[in-house]
């Protein structure tokens, strides 16, 4: 196996939990269309772009809309989005995230963000963390989404690091399949029912350290 060099994060659901205010967002949205919009929806949205987030959302709604009016109402809704991030603080970094963080910098292991969100850098200021990444790859720098391997790829190449010498960090079904796609290992962080694919999966990083992490792949 070959030696592990850098570990490439997923933020929504991996680092802070904001399916909840995306959830929030989203429902006042359909219910202003007239339509309810589940929790069972909302596992839909994950790790999904906010565009086609709304596709699918108007799929649930049975509503079609021109593209000038869906981009109205995808800027509405990460306004009010944008409400509930501004009012994080690191209280809200999921368990074990700052402990695991610090001993893989301990180790020399370099750190990436992979993420699909437009909001990463806000989100990662407002929690306190931005400051421990090598590289950031979000929303904004990316053309494909998950299962596409380029916001994985482009997170190894800002670093230096072969995609081989990757871990990648995801709550996704489609996060896991990208990190495939782009040759390099994965944890699956939530449940093995939609994660089987990724070489481990846990509930959370709680507990997590340096030396079960390498043990996982040896
Ligand atoms: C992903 C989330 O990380 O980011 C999705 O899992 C979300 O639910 C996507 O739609 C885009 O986020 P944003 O912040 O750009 O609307
Ligand atoms: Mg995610």
């Amino acid at each position: 196996m070959s030696e592990i060099k850098a570990c490439i994060f997923d933020l929504d659901g991996v680092i802070v939990d904001t399916a909840k205010y995306h959830y929030i967002a989203w429902k006042a949205l359909a219910n202003k269309l007239g339509f309810d919009f589940t929790l069972e929806d909302n596992e839909r949205l994950k790790g999904v772009s906010r565009m086609r987030s709304l596709e699918i959302l108007l799929e649930i709604g049975k509503i079609e809309l021109s593209q000038k009016e869906m981009e109205k109402l995808a800027q509405k809704k990460n306004e009010q989005y944008v409400k509930y991030i501004v009012k994080m603080t690191a209280d809200e970094i999921l368990p074990g995230v700052v402990d695991f963080i610090s001993e893989l910098k301990e180790q020399n292991i370099k750190i990436a963000l992979g993420s699909a969100s437009k909001n990463a850098v806000l989100i990662l200021e407002q929690i306190n963390l931005l400051h421990v990444f090598d590289a950031l790859v979000d929303g904004t720098k990316v053309k494909s989404a998950k299962p596409n391997p380029e916001i994985f790829l482009k997170g190894a190449d800002e670093l230096g690091i072969s995609p081989d010498n990757c871990v990648v960090f995801e709550d996704a079904e489609a996060g896991i399949e990208a990190a495939i796609n782009a040759g390099m290992r994965s944890i699956g962080i939530g449940s093995p029912s939609n994660l089987g694919k990724a070489n481990k999966v846990m509930k959370d990083m709680k507990g997590l350290d340096f030396e079960t992490f390498i043990k996982i792949f040896n």
